[in-house]
C-alpha cells in the first residue's frame, strides 16, 4: 500500500499505520483521513493481520485538524459537506483491535482520533490537549463526549475550557492511556503488545472489542445480555476447543488466526 500521508509497515500479524505529514505536525486533512480509512479497511479485511497500531511521529501523533485547510470553510462546506463525519470515523467500523501508540503532541482532532482507538500506549513525551476553543470552535470529533467519559467531567472541562495540556503521567492516572513507556521504546512496546493480541483468537478479540464498546452505548443489563450471547456462541468455535483442550493438556494454545 502506497500513500502520500501515511507510512505502512507490517511485523508478522501486526500492521502499523503511521500518520506522516511531518511539516505540519501531522495535522489531519482530508487526504490523510481518506487514506487512513482505506488502510484501516484493507488491514481489517486481511486475514494475515490480527492487530493494527496507529501511530505518528516522535514530535506529534497529530496536532489536530488541519487549521490551514479549515480556516476558509463556511457552514455550507462543513455542514453541507459533512466535514469530520465524511471520513474521520472509519476507525470506529474496524472490527480488529486498534492500538494507538502516541508521542509528542496529541491535540484537538489528534486527541479525538486517539480516543477512537481501542486503547493507548503513550511515550513519556506525550502531551494531550483539546485547544479548539483557542481557534474559535468546539471540538468536532468527539472531544466533548469521549474525554469526559474517559477522564471524568472535571478534568475534561478543565482541558476543554482552558486548553491546558496534560502530560503522559497525568493521562495514565486519569485512564486516558493504559501504559506509559520511554519515548525510544514506544514502537517496540506497541509491537510487542500487538503481537501478544494477534496471537489470541481473532474472533474472540473482535467479540471483546464489540462488547466493550457496547458498554458505552447501552444499559448494564442489556450489555451483559449481549456479552452472554458471544460467550455461549464461543462454544461452537474451534478457538474454544483449542483453548480449553490446551489448558487441560498443559500445553500452550495454538490459535493460528482462528
Ligand atoms: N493545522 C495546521 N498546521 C499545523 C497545525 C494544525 N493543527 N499544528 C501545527 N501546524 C503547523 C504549523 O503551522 C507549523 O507550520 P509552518 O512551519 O509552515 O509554520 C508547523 O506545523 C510546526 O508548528 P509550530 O511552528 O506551531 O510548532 P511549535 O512547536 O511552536 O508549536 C503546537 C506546536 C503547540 C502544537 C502548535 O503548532 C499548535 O498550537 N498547533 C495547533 C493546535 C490546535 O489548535 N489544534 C486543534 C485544531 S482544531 C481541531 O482539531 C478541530 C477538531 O476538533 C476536529
Amino acid at each position: 500500500m502506497q500513500y502520500a500521508d501515511l507510512i505502512i509497515e507490517t511485523h508478522g500479524r501486526v500492521a502499523v499505520i503511521r500518520l506522516n505529514r511531518p511539516k505540519a505536525l501531522n495535522a489531519l486533512n482530508d487526504n490523510m483521513m481518506n487514506e487512513l480509512g482505506d488502510a484501516l479497511y484493507k488491514f481489517d479485511a486481511d486475514s494475515n493481520i490480527g492487530c493494527i497500531i496507529l501511530t505518528g511521529s516522535e514530535k506529534a501523533f497529530a496536532a489536530g485538524a488541519d487549521i490551514a485547510a479549515m480556516a476558509k470553510y463556511d457552514y455550507t462546506d462543513t455542514y453541507g459537506g459533512n466535514y469530520i463525519g465524511r471520513n474521520w470515523e472509519h476507525i470506529l467500523n474496524v472490527r480488529k483491535p486498534v492500538i494507538g501508540a502516541v508521542a509528542g503532541y496529541v491535540l484537538g482532532g489528534g486527541c479525538e482520533l486517539a480516543m477512537m482507538c481501542d486503547f493507548l500506549i503513550a511515550a513519556d513525551s506525550a502531551k494531550f490537549g483539546q485547544p479548539e476553543i483557542k481557534v474559535g470552535v468546539t471540538p468536532g470529533a468527539g472531544g466533548t463526549q469521549r474525554l469526559p467519559r474517559t477522564i471524568g467531567k472535571s478534568k475534561a472541562m478543565d482541558m476543554l475550557l482552558t486548553t491546558r495540556m496534560i502530560d503522559a503521567a497525568e493521562a495514565e492516572r486519569t485512564g486516558l492511556v493504559s501504559r506509559v513507556v520511554a519515548a525510544d521504546k514506544l514502537m517496540e512496546e506497541a509491537i510487542a503488545v500487538a503481537t501478544t493480541i494477534s496471537a489470541m483468537p481473532l474472533s474472540v478479540a473482535m467479540q471483546i472489542k464489540d462488547s466493550v464498546n457496547r458498554a458505552f452505548e447501552t444499559t448494564l443489563t442489556e450489555g451483559v445480555r449481549y456479552e452472554r450471547r458471544y460467550f455461549h456462541a464461543g462454544f461452537g468455535t474451534p478457538a474454544q476447543k483449542e483453548g480449553m483442550s490446551a489448558f487441560l493438556e498443559k500445553r500452550a494454545p495454538k490459535f493460528d488466526g482462528l
